[in-house]
């Protein structure tokens, strides 16, 4: 879809109340990214020119976030909340004469897809002074009921509190998406008054007045699911519910297997080539990309991750921010991988802790090895070299180097570099008494003899 350039307010000025939280709604994650940046992003997809985001006094946080998550946005804030009518009021100014189309929707409805956008806008374009985004409500308890006329178009929007018994069994509902052509509109919204249930100025108001004027509203459709709103925990993790399903699909649909897709959880931007196998009880935070052929066996936790072709991952296996599997490499149990890099065929197959740290090509890290990267104050860099060989349960105190090829023997605790293809040994060395076990078997042996003769003479 093709639409002229467009405007977006978003409406975020909210308390939230039903969230029970001291991080405003908006805020509040889906799939590792807040609510506000899901809608942010769908407007943005949809294509518009400009956006402007209604918070209220105290939500600097709300404006701080979305500009620091790089969004291109003009800030209004609503002094008082009077309703959405007075929130989209207070936004005009910022459009700066914009005479084009603008869209009005929420910043609590995370599942919005940008292509239902585009058909509400383009259902302004098409003639329409306004295009309402309706949907089908299971239970249109709590939603403003979409009133038609013979024709289809919409004569008036009629709030739950308002709505006359026969109204609320009307299913057809308003989403909260609305976009108008503003030449038409901007004088409406001077008519909407706040004499009601809530004494709100309600935005859907603009409908009844559209009417009067005989300005002809339509409407777009979508999914009850696309646009849920989030006003509570328990929506939360509805929202959270649907989008990962969506992403699961999107991800089969790209070529990655699933053995029980939904114990998998996966981020916005979590990225894969072809041919992933995926175990269960597998978790994505966000900043993770995984190349092709890529397995990663079940129970792991990755987050700012890129994992190269070919790996294999797991099973518990721990890949936290600033770390590069490259090509070949493995990561296996209990093994902990933070801000390093593991060259092409590099592994580090048991219970080990690579911290800051760079493992070579081909090099071999064994089970309980440590990169003491922390002294409490400071992290420090551990460089292992191409095919070097570290010795099970050694402690790598860093800063240290190992050069290329070299050997650590098991158990040490390495202070110093060890220059290429070097045999390092850090640990007390072995001592041996030829013969002394059996002596000591021997001994054993007389004590309990003479003990139990002790007994019989007893009894
Ligand atoms: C609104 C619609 C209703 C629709 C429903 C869909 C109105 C009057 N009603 O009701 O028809 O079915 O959404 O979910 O529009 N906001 C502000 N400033 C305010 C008030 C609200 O910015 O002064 C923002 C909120 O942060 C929220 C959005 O506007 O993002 C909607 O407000 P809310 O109070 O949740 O409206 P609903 O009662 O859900
Ligand atoms: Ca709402």
């Amino acid at each position: 879809m093709n639409n002229d350039p467009f405007a977006a307010i978003v409406l975020a000025a909210g308390k939230g109340t039903r969230m029970k939280s001291a991080l405003p709604k908006v805020l509040h994650e889906v799939a590792g990214m807040p609510m506000l940046a899901h809608v942010l992003s769908a407007a943005e997809a949809a294509g518009a020119a400009r956006i402007v985001l209604v918070t209220s006094p105290e939500q600097e946080s709300v404006r701080a976030i979305a500009a620091g998550m790089g969004f291109e946005l003009t800030n209004v804030i609503q002094q008082n909340q009077l309703g959405t009518g007075d929130a989209v009021k207070a936004a005009l100014p910022a459009l700066d004469g914009h005479a084009g189309a603008v869209l009005v929707l929420c910043g609590d409805t995370p599942l919005l897809k940008s292509k239902t956008l585009e058909a509400t806008i383009a259902g302004v374009n098409e003639g329409n002074a306004i295009c309402v985004l309706g949907f089908e409500a299971a239970d249109p308890t709590g939603y403003g009921r979409l009133l038609t006329d013979t024709t289809g178009h919409i004569t008036d929007i009629r709030e739950e509190l308002e709505a006359s018994e026969a109204e609320r069994k009307i299913t057809f509902c308003n989403s909260g998406v609305m976009a108008f052509r503003t030449v038409k509109v901007l004088d409406l919204l001077e008519e909407i008054g706040s004499d009601n249930a809530k004494g709100e100025f309600y935005l859907t108001d603009i409908i009844a007045a559209a009417s009067a004027k005989d300005l002809s509203a339509g409407t777009a459709r979508c999914t009850e699911d696309e646009v849920l709103g989030v006003n509570s925990r328990s929506q939360l993790a509805q929202a959270q519910a649907l989008l990962q399903d969506r992403l699961r699909e999107t991800a089969m649909a790209g070529g990655v297997t699933m053995h029980a897709p939904d114990t998998v959880f996966l981020s916005h931007d979590t990225s894969f080539g072809n041919d992933v196998t995926i175990e269960p009880n597998v978790i994505f935070g966000s900043g993770v990309s995984v190349g092709s052929g890529v397995t990663i066996h079940g129970h792991s936790h990755l987050a700012g991750v890129i994992v190269g072709d070919n790996v294999t991952i797991g099973p518990f296996a721990r890949l936290r921010p600033g770390s590069r599997l490259e090509e070949g490499s493995k990561i296996g149990n209990f093994v902990e991988v933070k801000n390093a890099t593991i060259e092409a065929g590099a592994k580090a197959n048991h219970l080990a802790y690579i911290g800051d740290a760079r493992v070579g090509t081909g090099a071999n890290v064994g089970a309980g090895t440590i990169t003491c990267n922390y002294d409490g104050a400071r992290k420090h860099f551990t460089d292992i070299g191409a095919g070097a060989f570290i010795g099970s349960n050694s402690a790598l105190v860093a800063p240290v180097k190992i050069g290329d090829g070299a050997y650590v023997g098991s158990g040490s605790v390495i202070t110093r570099d060890i220059s290429p293809d070097a045999l390092a040994l850090a640990r007390a060395p072995q001592v041996e008494k030829p013969g002394w076990a059996a002596r000591f078997r021997e001994k054993l042996l007389n004590i309990s003899k003479a003990k139990s003769q002790k007994e019989t003479i007893k009894g």
